[in-house]
């Protein structure tokens, strides 16, 4: 069984992955930190995220990288954005991710390509929303949790220039896939969201 969540930043696909995960008993792969750990390489290496060459250098990351508490900064999100638009790191990262789609006993994989190019044949789909104000406001609280003092307006400004990069991009642009089903969040709990998400997964099975 093959669930792919797709949707845009701080929509609540993670978190919904992860229940989903754990409710299904399959593994769970966040396919935005392999995007993340080519832009903190490209970062630390000081290379330029906007040539495609420099991206793909980096797509080679080291596998520690992936524990790193850096991947998850506001900076490293909008590099993520940048890099994971080439067409080239695209398909240095497609075999790894489709490879964990398609392992015995099945997978949930959360991003913005799960469902259109990952994994076309997932069993069930899900496109996630919430509105842009509400996914700031989530990021937000997010980013003062762990000392970072970002301002909500900055972080909303980051939210809508990803949102119009990883939707306008040429490859793999973030769309819902057609046979999608789409859960808005934006006035849901956790819980409520958990408990639609696992409702719309069972329509499909
Ligand atoms: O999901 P997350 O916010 O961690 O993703 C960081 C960035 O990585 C996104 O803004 C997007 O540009 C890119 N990404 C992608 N395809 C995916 C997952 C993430 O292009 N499947």
């Amino acid at each position: 069984m093959i669930i792919a969540v797709d949707g845009p930043a701080a929509s609540g696909k993670g978190t919904i992955a992860r229940a989903l995960a754990r409710h299904y008993h399959v593994p769970h792969l966040d396919t935005g930190l392999l995007y993340r750990a080519v832009a903190l390489t490209v970062m630390r290496l000081e290379l330029d995220p906007s040539i495609e060459a420099d991206a793909v250098a980096a797509c080679g990351f080291d596998e520690d990288l992936l524990a790193d508490a850096a991947l998850r900064d506001d900076a490293t999100g909008q590099i993520a954005s940048i890099v994971s638009a080439h067409p080239l790191v695209r398909a240095a990262l497609l075999q790894r991710q489709k490879r964990f789609a398609h392992q015995p006993g099945g997978a949930v994989l959360d991003g913005r390509d799960i469902g259109t190019v990952i994994a076309p044949d997932a069993d069930a789909k899900l496109f996630i929303r919430a509105t842009p104000t509400i996914r700031a406001q989530r990021r937000h609280a997010e980013l003062r949790a762990r000392g970072d003092d970002t301002s909500y307006d900055q972080v909303l400004a980051d939210i809508r220039s990803r949102d119009d990069r990883d939707s306008s991009r040429a490859t793999a642009p973030l769309v819902p896939a057609i046979d999608a089903a789409q859960l808005d969040t934006s006035f849901l709990s956790i819980e409520a969201a958990v408990a639609k998400a696992i409702a719309l997964v069972e329509a499909r099975l």
